[in-house]
């Protein structure tokens, strides 16, 4: 069957960069994420552009290519010296402090005959604004497209007044916001399951949908990001993008087609279906020891902890609970969805049928994979039930996938928004999280290597569920 055209869009085409430019070239998130994606672009043969490094460090160029060099081989296995070589010849820096504007100049003379540069900011949030402006100021900002980390602002107010600074620079359609969840495979997986495979459909709503248990829990602590975390927190650093982003895609409806403007026009209708969370919707918590972590205030109220339970309130979900819940040392690294069907109407195997719900599980980290809990019969004389479960493992049946990182930038590079989040459901997020971002309420304290704090399970009567 040929795909049909279904938009007025005009779908033109994008003009790759040939220059990626990135601000926080000698940071953490360069190290740990961004030029092990570069190099793999590299290996691949993808990487048709320049890398500039801007950074407020003096180095020189040998100690930001070493640098950069020794982050590609602790995490990338077996470096192709060769590749490296290669990268080598496309590296350059510039030095020098983001409220000095002779840092821009400098830029904007090292790139003059780039046609179409990709501006990273892999920098604090708070310098967005400052660094934009500074860009704009040297005209760079009338032909690049702009890359931001997420949280793109800490509530609705100030993403609002990012957004207009940002706009005064520079349109929406050359702004890139980063939610790097949407570049997972296993993340977009979700998509292709719902959408690619016609036997979920007549079930995936509120008919056969008892909740829908969203997870995301990390074993370790805030990792030496003491100051950036105690400004930010478990709602504003996990739970306002990346596990309602995951939510959207488990809520929304198909798309007409897979334009960036037509997803997000069906995750914003699951945003605007949401209402505005309150203390009761909610829990905090604050891992034990969390005070005496480098940069953290000594009185800090900072959740490392976050649960919620959140209502999509239109005719597909009404009446199912969307659980979600997030948290610094916890008892394991666990990313996945867990979607509870309703039991049978009638029990027939009731004796050990009962409290078994059929369950799928979307596993979404390192281990991604699907399962499926169904009931078989119980070996023996009776009609007992016992749980089994058909279980998909995506390494082995799909190999080795992209990181999400390389996908995005990748996206970035060709001008594809589809991997990025629009500004309008970023605000819708920023609302449903306004009324408990101020603080004030309680932050329950709980143990590390547990799985918050107990006050968790009054939000969720049935408990969550473990596969
Ligand atoms: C980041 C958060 O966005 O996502 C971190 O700032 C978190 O606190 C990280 O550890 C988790 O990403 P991933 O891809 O390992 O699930």
């Amino acid at each position: 069957m040929e795909q049909r055209q279904s938009s007025a869009l005009t779908k033109k085409k994008s003009t790759p960069a040939d220059v990626v430019v990135l601000f926080g070239a000698t940071g953490d998130l360069a190290k740990k994420k961004l030029f092990p994606a570069l190099y793999n672009m590299e290996l691949t043969g993808g990487l048709n552009a320049d890398v500039v490094g801007v950074a407020s460090t003096r180095w020189d160029h040998k100690q930001f290519v070493d640098n950069a060099f020794e982050a590609i081989r602790t995490r990338v296995p077996n470096v192709d010296e060769a590749v490296l070589t290669r990268l080598d010849s496309k590296l350059d820096l510039v030095v020098g402090n983001y409220e000095d504007p002779q840092v821009y100049v400098d830029l904007a003379e090292k790139i003059k005959d780039k046609i179409k540069p990709v501006i990273y900011l892999a920098i604090p949030p708070i310098l967005f604004e400052q660094v934009t402006a500074g860009l704009a100021k040297v005209g760079l900002t009338d032909r690049c497209r702009i890359v931001v980390e997420k949280p793109f602002g800490r509530d609705l107010e100030s993403a609002i007044k990012l957004q207009e600074s940002l706009e005064a620079v520079l349109p929406e359609i050359r702004l890139y916001r980063i939610d790097h969840y949407l570049g997972k495979e296993s993340v977009e997986d979700i998509l292709i399951f719902r959408f690619a495979n016609s036997i979920w459909e007549p079930l995936w709503n509120r008919r056969y949908i008892n909740s829908v248990q969203i997870t995301m829990a990390e074993d370790f602590g805030i990792d030496g990001r003491g100051k950036f975390y105690d400004e930010v927190g478990a709602f504003r650093d996990v739970l306002q993008n990346h596990l309602l982003q995951v939510l959207a895609l488990i809520a929304m409806e198909p798309p007409a087609d897979l334009t960036s403007q037509f997803m997000e026009d069906e995750k914003i209708k699951v945003f605007r279906a949401i209402d505005t969370l309150t203390e009761k919707d909610i829990v905090r918590g604050q891992y034990v020891g969390y005070l005496d972590e480098d940069g953290v205030a000594t009185n800090s109220k900072v959740e490392t902890f976050a649960a919620a339970v959140v209502h999509v309130d239109n005719w597909r979900w009404a009446g199912v609970p969307f659980y979600m819940r997030t948290g610094k040392n916890l008892k394991e690294t666990v990313l996945e969805v867990i979607i509870e069907f309703k039991q049978p109407p009638r029990l027939l195997f009731a004796e050990t049928q009962a409290g078994s719900p059929n369950v799928l599980r979307f596993r979404l980290g390192k281990n991604d994979g699907v399962d499926i809990e169904l009931m078989a019969k119980a070996p023996g004389d009776k009609l007992h039930t016992v749980p089994v479960q058909l279980n998909v493992e995506f390494s082995a049946a799909l190999g080795d996938r992209q990181e999400a990182y390389e996908r995005l930038l990748r996206a970035a590079m060709a001008g594809d928004h589809m991997r990025f989040t629009r500004i309008d459901s970023v605000l819708e997020t920023w609302r449903i999280l306004e009324n408990v971002l101020h603080g004030g309420g309680e932050v329950y304290p709980y143990f590390k290597g547990t799985w918050g704090p107990e006050k968790v399970d009054e939000l969720i009567p049935n408990g969550w569920i473990e596969l």
